[in-house]
């Protein structure tokens, strides 16, 4: 198979990358830096046009759009929250997944069984809504919705999953998060060769369960 790794340099971006590498997957990992295979950094059109013209012609059989900001860690209800934040974070998580996926559509429908992996969050749902985090819970929440939505749209074409990671030790979640990257990144992929067009539009949690919207 020939994945793409949005958010590739660190993470779970770069578990993923390196346990389908293992595998003998070819993987191309993208990244803001210019160690990564193709440089994109997802709120960038110019940046997107670019990775177009370099991977024409390559058929994509698994796009996992996987970077993500969570900028309003902390902030609070009262003083937080400021609108700079907002922008950014719907730009990385909502508008740059939509556009990942808009640029290497002619890739996906390239391949056989084509197949996207959203990583959304168990914070975009409805029925889960403790308060805080107000931003990085919105944007979740519109990237659950742009993945139902293009599953939908995408039905019988290429199949589209939302998922929650877990709780994962990384920069972004911290040392004392519940699970390891290996974890996750073992649950994950199980999960994604699970994704075909019969469970498209899929909301499911690292190992397994259906989350609720
Ligand atoms: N960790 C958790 O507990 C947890 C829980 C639920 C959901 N998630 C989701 O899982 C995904 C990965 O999280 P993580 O924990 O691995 O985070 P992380 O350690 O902070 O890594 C984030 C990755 O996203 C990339 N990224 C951020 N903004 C980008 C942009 N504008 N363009 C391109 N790449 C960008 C980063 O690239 P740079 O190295 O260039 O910054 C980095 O590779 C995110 O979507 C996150 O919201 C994580």
């Amino acid at each position: 198979m020939h994945i793409l790794i949005t958010g590739a340099t660190r993470g779970i971006g770069a578990g993923l990358a390196e346990a389908y590498r293992a595998q003998g997957h070819e993987v191309t990992g993208t990244g803001r830096s210019s160690g990564a295979e193709v440089t994109l950094d997802v709120t960038q059109p110019s940046d997107h046009r670019a990775m177009a013209a370099q991977l024409e012609g390559q058929p994509i059989d698994l796009l996992v759009c996987n970077a993500g900001v969570y900028l309003d860690k902390g902030n609070d209800l009262d003083s937080g929250y400021a609108p700079d934040l907002w922008a950014q974070s719907f730009a990385a998580n909502v508008t740059g997944v939509f556009l990942t996926i808009q640029t290497l559509l002619p890739n996906l429908r390239a391949a056989p069984a084509p197949r996207i992996a959203i990583i959304s969050s168990q914070m975009a749902s409805h029925t889960r809504a403790p308060g805080g985090s107000y931003i990085y819970r919105a944007s979740k929440a519109a990237v659950l919705n742009l993945g139902r939505n293009l599953a939908s749209e995408l039905t019988g074409e290429i199949a589209v999953g939302i998922y929650h990671p877990g709780w994962v030790q990384t920069d972004m979640g911290g040392s004392s998060a519940d699970i390891t990257v290996d974890e996750a990144v073992a649950g994950l992929m199980a999960r994604f060769a699970a994704l075909n067009h019969k469970t498209t539009g899929c909301f499911e949690t690292w190992d397994g369960r259906a989350h609720a919207y």
